[in-house]
């Protein structure tokens, strides 16, 4: 009987290979139902299709193709978190919506001028990148000249607001700027709709050219307003979110410095060595600062099993088996993941926590572990994982290691740093642990150079105060003020 019912449960398996082997319903929402659904959705205010129908859905599929979703896969991101395509999707249709919408309440000759093309395509740049904003922006560029007159000069027009949206919105730290970004492309819009009505000799009509410019400014009011609240369902944050989130007062951060200082300080130092080597590859430095942060949140719970926060050199590990203390390191992912998955971290951030060890084992409890005679694997001494799926995650599994080494060494010179640096990076990357971080072995040279620098400039010694100044100025102050300096000398020398 129970064979029998194995049977039916793989036959019913099987059957459903034949239908996926036809066609991926992924791929068929992602190059058709996408599109299709946008190109109606820019018809909506007009309640009709465009006079050739055929076509017009036809060239939606293919312009989104060439300019949306080759992008979007080329993204890393979007293939970690079904969130990234959805927020795209989300904000691209909204876009669409508002650009056909809007104009259709206005008279013919203002359509373009009341096309909020702003509004979408800064979202994107912001909260996803500049080359999707571009993408998507050329491509509802078309869907609203396809509303107007379907001409070239339309579309051309409206492409050249979406790149200097994208442009002006690129990098972003703070609010401030999507306001300035919105006023310049303001002057860009006017002014090409000022040399359209010269070109076409058409009377200049100031009111026109009013409505044109005050266009991207109200609508980067709205991006400003929408934003946070877009970071805070998907956990896809722009830079300014992240900076926000990277300014110390954070309730996780203010937890971590309280019941364990020394992770908190490590943290810091961590945010800049990964700050300063993507900055170097061209990875988000942001990001790595911000997710550098958070990083080992986890420990919050049980400092004191952690090095750095061990006082008096008492280690509780001392008093537990090696397997207790493999669970109890293992634990501080897990409380990461959670208390992140609380706060609403971002999902790249989250990413970190999880990933920032890989799937690296714990040499010390492993050793220890054989040399007390257990019979242990070595698999069971590992993280959970995974390995790091993108660049910033990979270059913080690195300075991670490398901080920790760091502290370990004595009287620091550049040779003697460097050396140390690349030992680490070079350890990690020979157990595979980079393998799907994106990261190149060109990327790795930079990275050493970064962290040399970085740690280098940390351990700068402090600049001394010429001695023969000091006892000049003893000498013309008198015996009794020779007392106060040599004071003031003790506490600079302590500090
Ligand atoms: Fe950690
Ligand atoms: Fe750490």
């Amino acid at each position: 009987m129970k064979e029998k019912k194995k049977l039916k449960t793989s036959r019913k398996v099987r059957a459903q290979f034949p239908f996926e082997r036809f066609f991926n319903i992924v791929d068929l929402t992602n190059f058709v139902l996408f599109p299709t659904f946008l190109a109606l959705l820019n018809r909506v205010p007009f309640l009709s299709l465009p006079t050739k129908p055929f076509l017009y859905f036809v060239g939606s599929a293919i312009l989104w193709y060439v300019f949306a979703e080759r992008v979007v896969r080329s993204n890393r991101y979007f293939h970690l978190h079904s969130a990234y395509r959805i927020t795209f999707f989300s904000v691209v249709a909204f876009g669409v919506f508002a650009n056909s919408f809007l104009p259709s309440l206005g008279d013919p000759s203002l359509f373009i001028k009341m096309t909020p093309i702003f509004l979408s395509v800064s979202m994107v740049t912001v909260l996803i990148g500049y080359q999707e904003g571009i993408g998507s922006g050329l491509f509802m560029s078309f869907l609203a000249s396809s509303n107007l007159d379907n001409s070239l000069e339309t579309f051309i027009l409206l492409s050249v607001v979406v790149l200097s949206t994208a442009l002006t919105t690129r990098h972003i730290e703070r609010r401030i700027e999507i306001a300035r970004a919105g006023f310049e492309v303001s002057l860009v819009f006017m002014a090409i709709n000022a040399i359209r009505m010269l070109l076409q000799s058409e009377p200049v009509k100031p009111v026109e050219l009013l409505i044109a410019f005050a266009n991207p400014i109200l609508s980067s009011v709205i991006v400003i307003g929408i934003v946070p609240y877009i970071e805070y369902i998907s956990r896809i944050y722009s830079d300014t979110g992240l900076l926000e989130l990277g300014n110390l007062s954070h309730p996780l951060l203010k937890t971590l410095s309280i019941y364990a200082p020394g992770t908190y300080y490590h943290s810091i130092s961590l945010a800049n060595l990964s700050e300063a080597a993507a900055e170097r590859i061209g990875a988000n430095p942001i990001l790595s600062r911000v997710a550098s942060y958070f990083h080992d949140i986890g420990k919050a719970k049980r400092p004191q099993y952690f090095t750095e926060n061990q006082q008096d050199g008492v280690n509780p590990h001392d008093n537990i088996t090696p397997s207790m203390s493999n669970l109890v390191v293992n634990e501080h992912v897990k409380q990461g993941i959670e208390q992140a998955r609380k706060y609403r971290l971002p999902l790249l951030i989250e990413d970190v926590v999880k990933e920032h060890h890989g799937t690296r084992v714990k040499k010390f409890f492993f050793h220890k572990a054989k040399s007390g005679g257990m019979e242990e694997r070595q698999e069971e001494f590992q993280y959970p994982g995974p390995k790091p799926r993108f660049k910033e995650s990979g270059i913080i599994m690195l300075a991670d290691s490398v901080e920790a080494a760091y502290k370990s060494l004595k009287k620091p010179t550049p040779a003697k740093t460097q050396e140390l640096v690349e030992e680490v990076v070079n350890g990690i990357y020979n157990e595979r642990q980079l393998d799907k971080s994106g990261l190149e072995l060109d990327d790795l040279e930079k990275i050493i150079e970064a962290f040399t620098r970085v740690l280098m400039s940390m351990n700068q010694p402090r600049i001394e105060y010429p001695k023969e100044n000091i006892e000049k100025v003893v000498k013309a102050n008198g015996d009794n003020d020779t007392k106060r300096d040599g004071k003031t000398d003790k506490s600079e020398e302590t500090d």
